[in-house]
């Protein structure tokens, strides 16, 4: 069974008089396993959060469906299993992150004193134990994303949608987010996120499908389709002069090509993690 399925889901939206209709999504047809880690990627205006808003029937589809665990969207069982974090989450800026939780977790009728322990757990989760009696009109931006994800997860949903959950969240923040998404899926959550973050959705993602005005343009296993079949890297450590040599040479009597001879880079990503991590003072977010 897919956790998500669309068949043929498409989306005008009515621009106005005389404006005549966007087309924002065009026949998508998607499948998500469940228990994966699918990332929906795409330019800006590419039709990300509408996928996921037509998938919530928070908007309705011009044509074609869409089914979450088998049950067709627009029927209100559909979401008791799902937790969502919008792309610019609006919160209550004077509760705190604890009240907040409390509230989101009246809205799914939970109380008592299986609220408030779920409530700690979650907030050892997402790191704002500390942060708990705070107001959230003085949490930074990665501590807002991360309250978000703290409140869709706040009645243990099987499946999380999330567009753009690293946005606006500094490097190490969004290295937190993406661990957390990591041992959800460890939990067996299936997460359906938006990026357009690509070196991020790398790290996380099972599988991706790349939006363009409204159409999947390509989709596949992030391994496979970036690992490239017909060129092969060897990275070797303190190799003398000579003994290259006799590499490219062995190379080119095999009859095949040496396309490039590079000191591998790091990435400024980890360059910048590892700064961090050095630094005594230790990583810098005040929270
Ligand atoms: N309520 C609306 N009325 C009219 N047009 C809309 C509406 N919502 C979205 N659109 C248009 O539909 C297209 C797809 O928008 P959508 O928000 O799904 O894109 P997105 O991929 O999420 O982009 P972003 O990366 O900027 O979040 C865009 O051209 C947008 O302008
Ligand atoms: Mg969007």
């Amino acid at each position: 069974m897919d956790a998500i399925r669309t068949e043929q889901l498409t989306k005008k939206y009515d621009l106005g008089w005389r404006k005549g209709r966007l087309l924002a999504l065009d026949k998508l047809n998607l499948h998500v396993h469940e228990g994966e880690v699918y990332g929906l990627l795409g330019p800006n205006g590419s039709g990300k959060s509408t996928t996921l808003k037509l998938i919530l029937d928070l908007i309705s589809p011009t044509d074609g469906s869409a089914w979450l665990f088998d049950v067709p969207c627009n029927n209100v069982v559909s979401r008791l299993h799902v937790g969502f974090l919008p792309e610019n989450p609006y919160f209550y800026r004077y509760l705190t992150g604890a009240e907040t939780l409390v509230f989101y977790g009246k809205l799914c009728g939970m109380s008592g004193s299986s609220l408030k322990q779920r409530i700690e757990e979650l907030l050892e989760l997402v790191g704002l134990t500390r942060a708990r009696d705070r107001q959230l009109s003085g949490y930074s931006k990665g501590m807002l994303q991360r309250i978000g994800l703290a409140q869709a997860l706040i009645h243990d949903p099987k499946l999380l949608l999330l567009d753009e959950p690293t946005a606006g969240v500094d490097p190490i923040g969004s290295k937190d987010i993406r661990d957390l998404i990591l041992r959800l899926k460890g939990m067996g959550k299936t997460v359906l996120l938006s990026s357009h973050l690509l070196a991020q959705v790398q790290d996380v993602c099972d599988r991706i499908g790349v939006l363009n005005l409204g159409q999947m343009i390509l989709e596949g296993d992030v391994k496979s389709l970036i690992s490239d079949q017909r060129r092969l890297s060897i990275t070797v450590q303190d190799l003398p002069d000579d003994a290259r040599a006799r590499v490219e040479e062995a190379v080119r009597s095999a009859g095949a090509s040496i396309v490039s001879v590079e000191h591998p880079q790091t990435t400024l990503e980890s360059l910048f993690l590892e700064a961090l991590k050095k630094d005594e003072r230790g990583m810098g977010r005040h929270d």
